[in-house]
């Protein structure tokens, strides 16, 4: 947080199933895996693209997340199937060590693409549907700590959660 490219909209991919398009997603899987993240956008490491992988499956680091699949999506477009919304705790790997509450859409649509340009088209609630926000955000410029309502819900994990931990996205 505090780079100027995490504040840019990001281009559109238009070519799929390139090289250079494997070699991105390949990188942003090594560092969502090191950084032990469920989720990532391509502008987290510095490409101006369209691009957000995400997937959770049991992680004994948070036991409660519902299982998400690994997804790869592209050019992503959120429909939000209601108005209805739901306050949550989120973290982020742009933003190290802490964690705020985010109301979000809780059940939405998202179309896109995969790496092959093979379309997606989802209708997803709860944790699922948070982490796809989430990380669409990355795609607009918006970092989780723009939507929180009360600042006085934004803290150092280690202090909200002396005991437990909530995923970063
Ligand atoms: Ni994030």
């Amino acid at each position: 947080m505090g780079d100027a490219r995490l504040l840019l909209r990001a281009e559109e991919v238009r070519s799929f199933d390139t090289p250079e398009l494997h070699a991105l997603l390949a990188d942003m899987r090594d560092t969502m895996q090191a950084l032990n993240g469920v989720g990532l956008a391509a502008p987290q490491i510095g490409v101006n693209l369209r691009v957000v992988i995400f997937g959770v499956q049991h992680n004994p680091r948070y036991p409660d997340a519902e299982p998400v699949p690994q997804t790869v999506l592209l050019n992503p477009v959120i429909t939000p199937s209601s108005s209805d919304t739901e306050e949550d705790w989120e973290g982020c790997l742009s933003v190290p060590g802490m964690r705020g509450l985010v109301p979000r859409f809780k059940v939405i649509r998202y179309q896109g693409c995969d790496e092959y340009g093979a379309l997606l088209d989802r209708t997803v609630s709860g944790f699922h549907a948070r982490v796809v926000q989430h990380e669409c955000d990355h795609l607009d410029g918006i970092l989780y700590p723009m939507r929180i309502r009360d600042l006085r819900q934004f803290g150092y994990s280690d202090v909200l959660f002396p005991d437990g931990n909530v995923p970063e996205e």
